[in-house]
């Protein structure tokens, strides 16, 4: 018996009031797991109330502040798995005579010590069969101009869930790394241009599409689900990467 049971199960998931985290809340909750989804914005949060549905919980935290972290596992109770979709990536995407470091350290804190925090303060919180996913991105892969910040904060966070994966079993500790998503983060990056961008890569990418957030929170469920994952990046890119 491999494949982990999902229903009753308790998981939180951070960036669950947009894009993929909702997806894979929606997902999970069809399945009969108790979610809270959690993120900076009490109104998103709101917003993303799923109809209301009698399993769905909201905390209000920003993974990057320590404090925030720890509260959020004090007051949790125990949980079976931990997911991180957040991301901070407004003013980013710049060449580099633009890069702001403010902009730059709010990518670090959202992707890479954000998810640190999460592990330090949640892994205590879950049992051996529990898990916890982070979410990485084609960026570190096939990079490009104005997306340099992006690119290596991926790489760091992937670096830390091979450790994780080690330091941390028998829970596992695994990444998924999206390639390009339809979901509100492409405002940022491209503004007026979203839906021209989006489908320019379409017409270039292998599977002939960009992504839906439920590509995404599909490979996610595998990442929680499969008891011999452990320390992987798993690619849901459309074959990107090939070209
Ligand atoms: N969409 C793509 O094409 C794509 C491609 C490659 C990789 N990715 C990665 O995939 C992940 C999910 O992206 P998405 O497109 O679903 O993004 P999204 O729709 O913008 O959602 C991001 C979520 O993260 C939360 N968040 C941001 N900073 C936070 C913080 N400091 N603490 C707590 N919550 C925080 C946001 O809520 P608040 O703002 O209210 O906090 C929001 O719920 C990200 O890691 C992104 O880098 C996306």
């Amino acid at each position: 018996m491999t494949a982990i049971g999902i229903e009753d199960a308790k998981v939180i998931i951070v960036g669950g009031s947009s894009g993929m985290g909702l997806a894979l809340a929606r997902r999970l909750l069809d399945e009969g797991a108790s979610v809270m989804i959690a993120g900076r914005s009490r109104d998103r949060l709101a917003a993303a109330h799923l109809g209301g549905h009698p399993k769905l919980a909201t905390y209000v935290v920003d993974i990057s502040r320590e404090e925030e972290v720890a509260a959020l596992f004090r007051e949790s109770g125990p949980v079976d798995h931990i997911v991180s979709t957040a991301a901070d990536i407004k003013g980013a995407y710049q060449l580099l005579p633009s890069i702001e470091l403010a902009a730059a350290q709010r990518v670090v804190e959202s992707k890479f010590y954000g998810p640190l925090l999460l592990a330090k303060y949640g892994a205590a919180r879950l049992p051996p069969s529990g898990s916890i996913t982070f979410t990485s991105g084609v960026a570190a892969y096939r990079p490009a101009a104005r997306g340099s910040v992006v690119a290596a904060v991926n790489a760091a966070l992937e670096g830390l869930v091979r450790a994780l994966a080690v330091e941390l079993a028998p829970i596992r500790v695994n990444a998924i790394s999206p390639g390009w998503v339809d979901t509100p983060i492409w405002s940022l990056v491209a503004g007026d241009a979203k839906q021209a961008t989006l489908e320019a890569m379409a017409q270039r990418l292998p599977a002939g599409r960009v992504g839906h957030p439920e590509d995404i929170a599909d490979a996610i469920r595998f990442l929680i689900g499969n008891g011999f994952t452990t320390g992987t990046i798993l690619h849901v890119e459309g074959g990107h990467r090939l070209v």
